[in-house]
């Protein structure tokens, strides 16, 4: 870097020159990359007039609000052409995937990079299936919690907790290379801890469902498919020899393996921001597990339903999209930031809904949707802004038929997320070079250097955002208000 221009044409490198200086750079481009780092040598004199918190003089600062254009790691796991639709895991097709293989499979494929042959595969099930039982104790854990409170918030705190079991497998701990050394003793911690995350998943998702139902937990089963445990996990009430539909456990499976993994998504990415830290691996999963748990990521399955339910019926559809484009409402599952064009997920989980609706019967709501989805589809608002169907716009709709209650799809999306996110740390953790902690800039808009101000001579500031604001005390009942306290009677406590 810094060097005069002089690169030829037809090589891998960027030229720039800085009009401030005068001068030229050469900066290599790699794998149609630049380096963000790079650009630090492009240093001018600060201006008299310019802020000293620009550190102009330190070198440029590349600015990428909401990571638009940010590759912040090398990645062998997915694949993403969002101008064409197209979702690889590992080189394989999502389509070929979905088709052929199964999520413990395909969990293996994400995490190890290849395809298990027919003993891989049945050691790596039955260690996860051997790995789903729970410490008893647990049960006290989920039953601390409120008959109506989230499962998503219920789920990201077992996650979180999960770890208390677990100082071996703790940097904190153990010495903060545990993950990172790559040696044998370092791998099979770290895989161990990853078969406990992807066992357990199912299970803390089903006490979180049945904690809500007041029902007993119930111990996993052995001899099921991983959904099909999940969904004995919830459902069985004791009767003999209880079999979950296979209908039913089929469509699940096939909604976690295409849910697994999509690179750098908001949660992924979550992940490994914490895991960069090198705190324990349930701490970072708890942390994509809050990610996820947004309106805007996997909180928009749950959100497309309420969404329909307030629609109501097709003929609502267009004044619906009419205050979609006057931004008074949002429009769930549709746009997203990679996909161009359809989310090629969708497809699959609209093939997977009528599998389901034929044993089920059809949603109420299917009408109404795909009134939504043609009339979006078609309208020029959508097209010229290249927002199609995402993921979510289908699948909230079988979650639905299956019976499960709405709060509850976004848990439905994080269980088999916990493979991506878990392939996304072990990649990290063994990246050449080793883990750097992630430690973004910021561009300082704020204030510059002021002395502090003696009480009696400040000013107060009284803008709505530049001041707290004045809270309702919730709880607070009428005869607590007409209460006296100290002889004294308040009005408003
Ligand atoms: N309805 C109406 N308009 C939309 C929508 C939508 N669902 N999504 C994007 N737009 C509009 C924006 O208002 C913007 O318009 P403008 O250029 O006139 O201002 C334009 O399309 C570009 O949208 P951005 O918000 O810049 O796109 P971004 O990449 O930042 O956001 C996101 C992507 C968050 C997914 C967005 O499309 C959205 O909010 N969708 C609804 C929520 C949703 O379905 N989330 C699930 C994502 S998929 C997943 O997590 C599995």
């Amino acid at each position: 870097m810094g060097k005069p221009l002089d690169a030829p044409l037809g090589t891998n490198t960027l030229s720039v020159r800085d009009n401030r200086t005068g001068k030229t750079y050469s900066i290599p481009i790699v794998d149609n990359s630049i380096s963000a780092t790079d650009f630090k040598a492009l240093s001018a004199p600060r201006a008299p007039s310019e802020r000293e918190e620009n550190e102009t003089e330190k070198g440029l600062r590349v600015a990428d609000k909401g990571f638009l254009n940010t590759a912040v790691l090398r990645s062998e796991i997915t694949f993403i052409d969002g101008d064409a639709g197209v979702l690889r895991y590992r080189g394989y097709p999502i389509e070929q995937l979905a088709l052929h293989s199964n999520h413990l499979e395909t969990a293996y494929l994400l995490i190890y990079g290849s395809l298990p042959t027919k003993s891989q595969f049945q050691l790596w099930h039955d260690e996860i299936m051997h790995h789903s039982v729970i410490h008893a104790d647990a049960e006290q854990f989920f039953r601390s919690f409120r008959y109506d409170a989230h499962p998503m918030a219920i789920l990201t705190s077992a996650l979180s907790y999960l770890g208390s079991y677990y100082s071996e497998a703790n940097p904190s701990l153990q010495g903060q290379n545990l993950f990172t050394k790559g040696d044998k003793t370092s791998l099979a911690t770290m895989d161990k801890q990853i078969i406990r995350l992807i066992g357990k998943a199912t299970t803390l998702a089903a006490m979180a469902y049945r904690v809500r139902q007041g029902r007993e937990f119930v111990t996993p089963p052995t001899g099921l498919s991983y959904a099909g445990s999940f969904l004995y996990q919830m459902d069985h009430l004791g009767q003999e020899n209880y079999v979950p539909n296979p209908v039913l456990e089929k469509a699940l499976d096939v909604l976690f393996l295409l849910h697994a993994d999509h690179e750098m998504n908001a949660s992924s990415t979550s992940v490994l921001q914490v895991g960069s830290s090198l705190v324990d691996p349930y701490s970072a999963v708890a942390a994509g597990c809050a990610s996820l748990y947004g309106p805007l990521h996997g909180g928009a399955n749950e959100a497309v339903i309420r969404m329909l339910i307030s629609i109501g019926k097709p003929e609502n559809v267009p004044a619906f999209l009419e205050a979609v484009k006057k931004r008074e409402k949002v429009l769930s599952g549709f746009g997203h930031r990679v996909y161009k064009t359809s989310d090629p997920r969708s497809f699959i989980v609209r093939k997977t809904a009528d599998e389901v609706f034929k044993i089920t019967g059809k949603d109420e709501l299917l009408e109404t949707a795909m009134a939504l989805h043609d009339a979006a589809m078609k309208d020029n608002y959508f097209i010229s802004r290249k927002l199609a169907p995402n993921v979510d716009f289908w699948s909230g709709l079988i979650y639905r038929a299956m019976g499960f209650p709405n709060d509850f799809f976004p848990v439905l999306f994080a269980v088999p997320r916990v493979v991506g996110w878990l392939a996304h740390w072990r990649q990290m953790m063994l990246q050449t070079g080793g883990v750097k902690i992630w430690r973004p800039r910021q561009i300082y808009v704020g204030a510059g250097k002021r002395d502090y101000v003696p009480l009696e001579d400040r000013v107060a500031v009284e803008e709505p955002k530049k001041t707290p604001s004045v809270v309702e005390h919730s709880g607070i009942s009428k005869r607590t208000t007409l209460a006296s306290f100290k002889g004294q009677t308040r009005a408003k406590l």
